[in-house]
Protein backbone atom coordinates (compact mmCIF):
# COMPACT_ATOMS: atom_id res chain seq x y z
CA UNK A 1 0.00 0.00 0.00
CA UNK A 2 1.25 3.51 -0.81
CA UNK A 3 1.60 5.43 1.83
CA UNK A 4 0.59 9.65 1.64
CA UNK A 5 3.46 11.99 2.57
CA UNK A 6 1.25 14.27 3.38
CA UNK A 7 3.72 17.06 3.07
CA UNK A 8 1.87 20.16 2.04
CA UNK A 9 4.90 22.94 2.19
CA UNK A 10 8.21 21.71 1.95
CA UNK A 11 11.94 23.76 3.87
CA UNK A 12 15.09 23.81 2.16
CA UNK A 13 18.33 24.79 3.79
CA UNK A 14 21.01 25.29 1.57
CA UNK A 15 20.91 26.86 -1.71
CA UNK A 16 23.82 25.42 -3.32
CA UNK A 17 23.85 23.27 -6.16
CA UNK A 18 22.21 19.78 -4.12
CA UNK A 19 19.78 22.22 -2.73
CA UNK A 20 18.55 24.28 -5.23
CA UNK A 21 18.00 20.68 -7.41
CA UNK A 22 16.19 19.64 -4.25
CA UNK A 23 14.07 23.09 -4.40
CA UNK A 24 13.35 22.36 -8.23
CA UNK A 25 12.11 18.87 -8.57
CA UNK A 26 10.22 19.26 -5.05
CA UNK A 27 7.88 22.13 -6.83
CA UNK A 28 8.25 20.74 -10.25
CA UNK A 29 7.09 17.39 -9.76
CA UNK A 30 6.14 16.58 -6.36
CA UNK A 31 4.09 20.46 -6.67
CA UNK A 32 4.82 21.08 -2.70
CA UNK A 33 5.71 25.01 -2.03
CA UNK A 34 9.08 25.05 -0.77
CA UNK A 35 10.64 27.84 1.53
CA UNK A 36 14.45 28.10 0.67
CA UNK A 37 17.07 29.25 3.30
CA UNK A 38 20.51 29.81 2.88
CA UNK A 39 22.59 32.41 4.79
CA UNK A 40 24.33 33.61 1.70
CA UNK A 41 21.91 36.00 -0.22
CA UNK A 42 24.55 35.55 -3.17
CA UNK A 43 23.98 31.66 -3.05
CA UNK A 44 20.22 31.87 -2.99
CA UNK A 45 20.12 34.87 -6.22
CA UNK A 46 22.64 31.80 -8.15
CA UNK A 47 20.33 29.61 -7.23
CA UNK A 48 17.30 31.07 -8.73
CA UNK A 49 18.67 31.83 -11.36
CA UNK A 50 19.81 28.50 -12.47
CA UNK A 51 15.91 27.48 -11.33
CA UNK A 52 14.79 30.30 -14.18
CA UNK A 53 17.42 28.56 -16.45
CA UNK A 54 15.96 25.25 -16.33
CA UNK A 55 12.29 26.04 -16.21
CA UNK A 56 12.99 28.07 -19.43
CA UNK A 57 15.01 24.91 -21.10
CA UNK A 58 12.30 22.58 -20.51
CA UNK A 59 9.51 25.05 -21.83
CA UNK A 60 12.02 25.84 -24.79
CA UNK A 61 12.19 21.41 -25.04
CA UNK A 62 8.53 21.24 -25.01
CA UNK A 63 8.43 18.88 -21.75
CA UNK A 64 6.10 21.66 -19.77
CA UNK A 65 4.57 24.07 -20.71
CA UNK A 66 4.94 27.78 -19.65
CA UNK A 67 2.05 27.74 -17.19
CA UNK A 68 3.86 24.99 -15.39
CA UNK A 69 7.21 26.44 -15.22
CA UNK A 70 5.32 29.61 -14.01
CA UNK A 71 3.35 27.19 -11.06
CA UNK A 72 6.63 25.46 -10.48
CA UNK A 73 8.53 29.05 -10.17
CA UNK A 74 6.25 30.46 -7.74
CA UNK A 75 5.95 27.54 -5.43
CA UNK A 76 9.68 28.79 -4.52
CA UNK A 77 9.28 31.75 -1.69
CA UNK A 78 12.91 32.90 0.03
CA UNK A 79 12.84 33.17 3.54
CA UNK A 80 15.53 35.47 5.45
CA UNK A 81 15.84 32.97 8.47
CA UNK A 82 15.16 29.51 9.73
CA UNK A 83 12.07 30.86 11.83
CA UNK A 84 10.44 31.33 8.55
CA UNK A 85 10.11 27.70 8.19
CA UNK A 86 8.25 27.15 11.23
CA UNK A 87 5.31 25.51 9.96
CA UNK A 88 6.95 23.24 7.24
CA UNK A 89 5.27 19.43 7.42
CA UNK A 90 9.48 18.18 6.59
CA UNK A 91 12.72 20.42 5.89
CA UNK A 92 15.51 18.67 4.24
CA UNK A 93 19.18 20.01 4.74
CA UNK A 94 21.35 20.40 1.99
CA UNK A 95 24.69 21.95 3.58
CA UNK A 96 28.52 21.52 3.30
CA UNK A 97 29.80 17.89 4.66
CA UNK A 98 30.98 18.70 8.01
CA UNK A 99 29.59 17.05 11.33
CA UNK A 100 29.35 20.02 13.61
CA UNK A 101 27.57 21.90 11.33
CA UNK A 102 24.69 19.64 10.71
CA UNK A 103 24.18 18.81 14.74
CA UNK A 104 24.36 22.65 15.42
CA UNK A 105 21.43 22.93 11.98
CA UNK A 106 19.38 19.98 13.33
CA UNK A 107 19.60 21.29 16.96
CA UNK A 108 17.98 24.26 15.88
CA UNK A 109 15.12 22.54 13.49
CA UNK A 110 14.19 20.81 16.81
CA UNK A 111 13.88 24.50 18.47
CA UNK A 112 12.44 26.31 15.66
CA UNK A 113 10.45 23.90 13.64
CA UNK A 114 7.26 21.93 14.64
CA UNK A 115 7.65 18.65 16.63
CA UNK A 116 5.84 16.45 14.29
CA UNK A 117 8.09 18.05 11.10
CA UNK A 118 10.27 15.52 9.27
CA UNK A 119 14.06 16.18 9.72
CA UNK A 120 15.79 15.16 6.48
CA UNK A 121 19.64 15.24 5.51
CA UNK A 122 20.78 15.09 2.15
CA UNK A 123 24.32 13.76 3.69
CA UNK A 124 26.44 12.13 1.29
CA UNK A 125 28.46 10.25 3.91
CA UNK A 126 27.69 11.40 7.68
CA UNK A 127 25.55 9.08 10.25
CA UNK A 128 22.11 9.79 10.52
CA UNK A 129 22.48 8.29 13.65
CA UNK A 130 24.65 10.94 15.02
CA UNK A 131 22.60 13.82 13.20
CA UNK A 132 19.38 12.72 14.59
CA UNK A 133 20.97 12.39 18.27
CA UNK A 134 21.73 16.28 17.89
CA UNK A 135 17.93 16.58 17.51
CA UNK A 136 17.33 15.63 21.12
CA UNK A 137 17.03 19.00 22.58
CA UNK A 138 19.54 19.32 25.29
CA UNK A 139 17.17 19.50 28.57
CA UNK A 140 15.33 15.66 26.89
CA UNK A 141 16.80 12.54 27.40
CA UNK A 142 17.52 10.51 24.21
CA UNK A 143 15.72 7.43 25.69
CA UNK A 144 12.60 9.64 27.26
CA UNK A 145 10.17 9.26 25.12
CA UNK A 146 9.63 12.92 23.87
CA UNK A 147 13.64 12.43 23.06
CA UNK A 148 12.74 9.25 20.92
CA UNK A 149 10.10 11.23 18.88
CA UNK A 150 12.35 14.07 18.09
CA UNK A 151 15.22 12.05 16.86
CA UNK A 152 12.63 9.81 15.47
CA UNK A 153 11.70 11.75 12.35
CA UNK A 154 15.34 12.67 11.61
CA UNK A 155 16.12 10.62 8.06
CA UNK A 156 18.61 10.06 5.71
CA UNK A 157 17.25 11.49 2.25
CA UNK A 158 20.06 11.65 -0.35
CA UNK A 159 19.90 12.73 -3.97
CA UNK A 160 21.96 13.01 -6.54
CA UNK A 161 23.53 15.44 -8.57
CA UNK A 162 22.59 17.39 -11.03
CA UNK A 163 19.33 16.48 -9.01
CA UNK A 164 16.91 17.51 -11.78
CA UNK A 165 18.77 14.30 -13.85
CA UNK A 166 19.66 11.87 -11.77
CA UNK A 167 16.99 8.86 -10.74
CA UNK A 168 18.06 7.77 -7.60
CA UNK A 169 17.35 8.88 -4.07
CA UNK A 170 18.96 6.59 -1.29
CA UNK A 171 16.88 6.68 2.18
CA UNK A 172 18.64 6.20 5.19
CA UNK A 173 17.02 5.12 8.10
CA UNK A 174 18.88 6.00 11.56
CA UNK A 175 18.78 4.04 14.74
CA UNK A 176 16.06 6.02 16.16
CA UNK A 177 13.94 6.84 12.53
CA UNK A 178 10.42 5.46 13.06
CA UNK A 179 9.01 3.40 10.14
CA UNK A 180 6.82 6.17 10.09
CA UNK A 181 9.34 9.05 9.01
CA UNK A 182 10.97 6.57 6.51
CA UNK A 183 7.44 5.36 4.85
CA UNK A 184 6.60 9.27 4.48
CA UNK A 185 10.34 10.28 3.19
CA UNK A 186 9.94 7.81 0.69
CA UNK A 187 6.56 8.82 -0.53
CA UNK A 188 7.88 12.20 -0.86
CA UNK A 189 11.18 11.27 -3.23
CA UNK A 190 8.69 8.92 -4.96
CA UNK A 191 6.61 12.35 -5.49
CA UNK A 192 9.53 14.08 -6.77
CA UNK A 193 9.98 11.55 -9.56
CA UNK A 194 12.86 9.71 -8.01
CA UNK A 195 13.55 5.63 -7.45
CA UNK A 196 14.22 4.67 -3.75
CA UNK A 197 16.73 2.28 -2.82
CA UNK A 198 17.60 2.30 1.07
CA UNK A 199 20.72 2.25 3.12
CA UNK A 200 21.99 1.11 6.32
CA UNK A 201 23.44 3.99 8.48
CA UNK A 202 27.18 2.99 7.49
CA UNK A 203 29.41 5.47 6.18
CA UNK A 204 29.41 6.71 2.75
CA UNK A 205 25.77 4.68 2.97
CA UNK A 206 26.04 2.11 0.13
CA UNK A 207 26.43 4.73 -2.96
CA UNK A 208 29.73 6.56 -1.91
CA UNK A 209 30.86 3.45 -0.02
CA UNK A 210 31.58 2.23 -3.15
CA UNK A 211 31.99 5.51 -5.51
CA UNK A 212 34.44 7.00 -3.50
CA UNK A 213 37.31 3.97 -3.26
CA UNK A 214 36.87 4.19 -7.00
CA UNK A 215 37.37 7.86 -7.31
CA UNK A 216 40.38 7.70 -5.40
CA UNK A 217 41.80 4.53 -6.78
CA UNK A 218 41.62 6.70 -10.02
CA UNK A 219 43.61 9.36 -8.33
CA UNK A 220 46.32 6.96 -7.10
CA UNK A 221 46.57 6.13 -11.02
CA UNK A 222 47.23 9.81 -11.62
CA UNK A 223 49.45 10.29 -8.42
CA UNK A 224 51.76 7.01 -9.64
CA UNK A 225 51.86 7.82 -13.54
CA UNK A 226 49.76 5.09 -14.05
CA UNK A 227 48.26 6.75 -16.91
CA UNK A 228 47.67 10.56 -17.84
CA UNK A 229 44.23 12.39 -16.75
CA UNK A 230 42.84 11.95 -20.20
CA UNK A 231 43.50 8.18 -20.60
CA UNK A 232 42.46 7.25 -17.11
CA UNK A 233 39.03 9.12 -17.70
CA UNK A 234 38.91 8.04 -21.45
CA UNK A 235 39.54 4.06 -20.66
CA UNK A 236 36.33 4.18 -17.94
CA UNK A 237 34.07 6.34 -20.20
CA UNK A 238 34.95 4.26 -23.71
CA UNK A 239 35.50 0.89 -21.73
CA UNK A 240 32.85 1.11 -19.74
CA UNK A 241 30.63 2.96 -20.92
CA UNK A 242 30.58 5.45 -18.08
CA UNK A 243 28.98 8.93 -18.71
CA UNK A 244 32.29 10.50 -16.94
CA UNK A 245 35.10 9.25 -16.37
CA UNK A 246 36.20 9.38 -12.44
CA UNK A 247 38.42 12.12 -12.63
CA UNK A 248 35.92 14.35 -13.97
CA UNK A 249 33.10 12.87 -11.85
CA UNK A 250 35.49 13.74 -8.74
CA UNK A 251 35.66 17.33 -10.16
CA UNK A 252 31.90 17.77 -11.06
CA UNK A 253 30.74 16.12 -6.93
CA UNK A 254 34.05 18.80 -5.99
CA UNK A 255 37.00 17.58 -4.38
CA UNK A 256 35.94 19.19 -1.41
CA UNK A 257 33.41 17.24 -0.94
CA UNK A 258 35.23 13.82 -2.27
CA UNK A 259 37.94 14.65 0.32
CA UNK A 260 34.96 14.80 3.22
CA UNK A 261 33.59 12.27 2.18
CA UNK A 262 36.45 10.18 1.82
CA UNK A 263 37.60 11.67 5.14
CA UNK A 264 34.01 10.27 6.77
CA UNK A 265 34.86 6.86 5.49
CA UNK A 266 38.41 6.49 6.35
CA UNK A 267 38.11 7.32 10.04
CA UNK A 268 34.39 5.72 10.50
CA UNK A 269 35.58 1.85 9.24
CA UNK A 270 39.44 2.80 9.93
CA UNK A 271 39.89 0.69 6.98
CA UNK A 272 42.91 1.54 5.59
CA UNK A 273 41.14 1.33 1.96
CA UNK A 274 39.27 4.10 2.43
CA UNK A 275 42.66 6.45 2.64
CA UNK A 276 42.80 10.08 1.18
CA UNK A 277 44.99 10.20 -1.89
CA UNK A 278 48.16 12.97 -0.96
CA UNK A 279 47.28 14.20 -4.04
CA UNK A 280 43.27 14.78 -3.73
CA UNK A 281 44.57 16.14 -0.17
CA UNK A 282 47.03 18.28 -1.82
CA UNK A 283 44.63 19.70 -4.09
CA UNK A 284 42.20 20.30 -1.21
CA UNK A 285 45.14 22.85 0.69
CA UNK A 286 45.81 24.52 -2.82
CA UNK A 287 41.77 25.30 -2.60
CA UNK A 288 41.52 23.43 -5.99
CA UNK A 289 37.69 22.40 -5.76
CA UNK A 290 36.87 21.10 -9.24
CA UNK A 291 34.15 22.72 -11.25
CA UNK A 292 32.55 24.93 -8.52
CA UNK A 293 35.53 26.97 -8.48
CA UNK A 294 36.92 26.49 -12.31
CA UNK A 295 40.05 24.57 -11.41
CA UNK A 296 40.65 20.87 -10.34
CA UNK A 297 41.99 17.72 -12.37
CA UNK A 298 40.56 20.13 -15.61
CA UNK A 299 40.19 23.77 -16.07
CA UNK A 300 36.64 25.50 -16.43
CA UNK A 301 35.85 29.14 -17.64
N1 LIG B 1 21.75 20.82 -13.44
C1 LIG B 1 20.64 20.47 -14.12
N2 LIG B 1 20.67 19.81 -15.30
C2 LIG B 1 21.88 19.54 -15.81
C3 LIG B 1 23.08 19.87 -15.16
C4 LIG B 1 22.98 20.55 -13.93
N3 LIG B 1 24.07 20.88 -13.22
N4 LIG B 1 24.12 19.44 -15.93
C5 LIG B 1 23.58 18.86 -17.01
N5 LIG B 1 22.24 18.91 -16.94
C6 LIG B 1 21.28 18.40 -17.92
C7 LIG B 1 21.45 19.12 -19.23
O1 LIG B 1 20.78 20.37 -19.21
C8 LIG B 1 20.83 18.14 -20.18
O2 LIG B 1 19.44 18.23 -20.08
P1 LIG B 1 18.50 18.08 -21.38
O3 LIG B 1 18.48 16.61 -21.67
O4 LIG B 1 17.23 18.61 -20.87
O5 LIG B 1 19.11 18.90 -22.45
C9 LIG B 1 21.21 16.79 -19.58
O6 LIG B 1 21.56 17.04 -18.21
C10 LIG B 1 22.41 16.19 -20.29
O7 LIG B 1 23.43 17.17 -20.25
P2 LIG B 1 24.49 17.40 -21.42
O8 LIG B 1 23.88 16.99 -22.71
O9 LIG B 1 25.00 18.80 -21.29
O10 LIG B 1 25.71 16.53 -21.02
P3 LIG B 1 25.83 14.98 -20.77
O11 LIG B 1 25.00 14.17 -21.70
O12 LIG B 1 27.27 14.76 -20.72
O13 LIG B 1 25.22 14.74 -19.32
C11 LIG B 1 25.48 14.56 -16.98
C12 LIG B 1 25.65 15.48 -18.19
C13 LIG B 1 23.98 14.27 -16.77
C14 LIG B 1 25.99 15.35 -15.79
C15 LIG B 1 26.24 13.22 -17.23
O14 LIG B 1 27.56 13.51 -17.60
C16 LIG B 1 26.26 12.31 -16.04
O15 LIG B 1 25.30 11.60 -15.78
N6 LIG B 1 27.38 12.33 -15.27
C17 LIG B 1 27.52 11.53 -14.07
C18 LIG B 1 26.84 12.24 -12.95
C19 LIG B 1 26.91 11.49 -11.66
O16 LIG B 1 27.47 10.41 -11.54
N7 LIG B 1 26.32 12.07 -10.62
C20 LIG B 1 26.35 11.53 -9.31
C21 LIG B 1 27.51 12.10 -8.57
S1 LIG B 1 27.60 11.49 -6.92
C22 LIG B 1 26.51 12.46 -6.07
O17 LIG B 1 25.89 13.35 -6.54
C23 LIG B 1 26.28 12.17 -4.67
C24 LIG B 1 27.40 12.02 -3.78
O18 LIG B 1 27.10 11.55 -2.71
C25 LIG B 1 28.75 12.46 -4.02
Amino acid sequence: MSVAHGIRTLGVLGAGQMGLGIAFVSALRAKVPVLLHDRSADQVTKGLALMDKLLAKDVAKGRITSDLAKDARDRVTVVNELRGMRDVDMVVEAVSESLPLKQSIFASFAKELRPDAILASNTSSISITKIAAAAVPADVSAASDAGKASAGRVVGLHFFNPVPVMKLVELISALQTTPETLDRARAFAVACGKEVTTSKDVPGFVSNALLMPFINEAIMCLEKGTATRDDIDTTLKLGMNHPMGPLQLADFIGLDTCLAIQQTLYEGTRDSKYRPSVLLERMVDAQWYGRKNGKGFYEYT
